[in-house]
């Protein structure tokens, strides 16, 4: 059955001042995700906040905000069918001391905050995402 998805892919500033964001694209590539839209921006503190606000009542919302705005990211519109779980799996588990061998976080994250990568939990919210930073 045919459930073509399109997510949000943030390549975090860990990662992107590694250089390691044409090794991580290409993962996703190898993994079958055509990616639509792809662009290297820096976002304000206040953009981070806005990104973020599911996050706002958390004790790391500060934190998470400050980061996300600390250097260039990349953002992209992945597309596959469930693309959405799919890059929830190849990217492992938040914490990358938890995440499984062979997934995005494992390979690359140094610590829960600095995990390399971000993707949509949704369907719905891959939507709100993308139109977050590709509306135009
Ligand atoms: P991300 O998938 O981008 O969504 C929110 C981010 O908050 C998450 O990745 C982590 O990098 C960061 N974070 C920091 N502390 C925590 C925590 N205790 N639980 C979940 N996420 C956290």
């Amino acid at each position: 059955m045919n459930n073509l998805e399109q997510t949000l892919s943030i390549i975090k500033p860990d990662a992107v001042e590694r250089n390691l964001q044409e090794e991580i694209i290409n993962e996703f590539k190898k993994n079958g995700f055509l990616i639509i839209k792809q662009k290297k921006i820096h976002v304000s503190k206040i953009e981070a906040e806005q990104f973020y606000k599911v996050h706002q009542t958390k004790p790391f919302y500060n934190d998470l905000c400050t980061y996300l705005s600390s250097g260039p990211i990349v953002v992209m519109i992945l597309e596959k069918e469930n693309a959405v779980l799919d890059n929830r799996n190849l990217m492992g588990a938040t914490n990358p001391s938890e995440a499984k061998e062979g997934t995005l976080r494992k390979k690359y994250g140094i610590s829960i905050d600095k995990n390399s990568v971000h993707g949509s939990d949704s369907v719905e919210n891959a939507k709100i995402e993308i139109d977050f930073f590709f509306k135009d």
